[in-house]
């Protein structure tokens, strides 16, 4: 069942918004060569307990950290871990939601360490701007194919391949609600968007093939052919305006982050 949001709704569904991406904007400012993962995470959980909001990753399906912080070949779900530290040159995926007073948002970003090489600058920007496209899409009247088809489409022109195992997702009362959001797929297909649908959108791009494994820590996904792997994620709502990204403040424009 695709659950519809109220304005008073979205305006809950920012106001946890607002944590992730203010979190995740402080994370980034922290990244360089030496920090391990762990640090970001215990920085998240701090920044998000001072705003009285919960870290919604945190025990979900026995998932041991706050963020998830996944590097260069990892695609998703990296575990923080105190002996990961960040080296120059690493590209790193961090991936943040929260609950606050019943409602979810989540968001992610991929970040450089330091200095990087020209062909992780490009994969980082395509695959941004895979969901700039895609959110654009995010209109009355469109349809879910529309959103997964800028995604795809732009990342293949690029050379890149998206992932197939894992999708975004509608959020809202929980985490991970209908609609299954994938990076891929037809345009003109699938449920029509209404106003109050908010979906997670997150293309999680390999610059090699798309086929990925997951570690023996049961969670750390990674590109099954070694190569690197992007992942950038809104939390996007369905307005009569055109799309409203929930995980930044309303005042901001331009690339999506
Ligand atoms: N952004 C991811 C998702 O929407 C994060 C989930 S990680 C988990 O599925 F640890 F919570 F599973
Ligand atoms: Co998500």
């Amino acid at each position: 069942m695709v659950v519809c949001k109220s304005a008073a709704e979205l305006e809950k569904m920012h106001r946890s918004g607002l944590i992730v991406w203010g979190a995740l904007e402080k994370m980034r400012g922290m990244v360089e060569p030496g920090i391990s993962t762990k640090e970001l995470d215990k920085f998240a959980e701090s920044y998000t307990a001072g705003r009285k909001a919960r870290p919604a990753f945190k025990g979900y399906r026995g998932y041991p950290g706050s963020v998830c912080t996944s590097i260069n070949q990892e695609v998703v779900h990296g575990i923080p871990s105190a002996s990961r530290k960040l080296r120059e040159g690493d590209i790193l995926s961090m991936d943040f939601g929260v609950e606050l007073d019943g409602y979810f948002a989540d968001a992610a970003l991929t970040v450089a360490v330091g200095k990087i090489s020209p062909e992780r600058e490009k994969l980082l920007r395509v695959t941004r701007e895979s969901l700039d496209r895609a959110i654009e899409q995010v209109r009355p009247g469109n349809r879910l194919g529309d959103v997964s088809a800028a995604v795809q489409q732009w990342v293949e022109k690029h050379g890149y391949s998206v992932v197939r195992e894992f999708v975004g997702h509608g959020i809202g009362t929980h985490m991970h609600e209908e609609p299954q959001v994938p990076n891929y797929g037809p345009a003109g297909q699938g449920p029509k968007l209404q106003e109050g649908l908010v979906i997670a959108i997150e293309p999680m791009v390999n610059a090699g093939a798309p086929v990925v494994r997951v570690l023996s820590d049961d969670w750390t996904a990674v590109t099954a052919d070694g190569s690197d792997s992007a992942h950038f994620e809104h939390t996007v709502a369905v307005t009569k305006n055109g799309p409203w990204i929930l995980t930044r403040p309303r005042e901001a424009t331009g690339p999506c982050w």
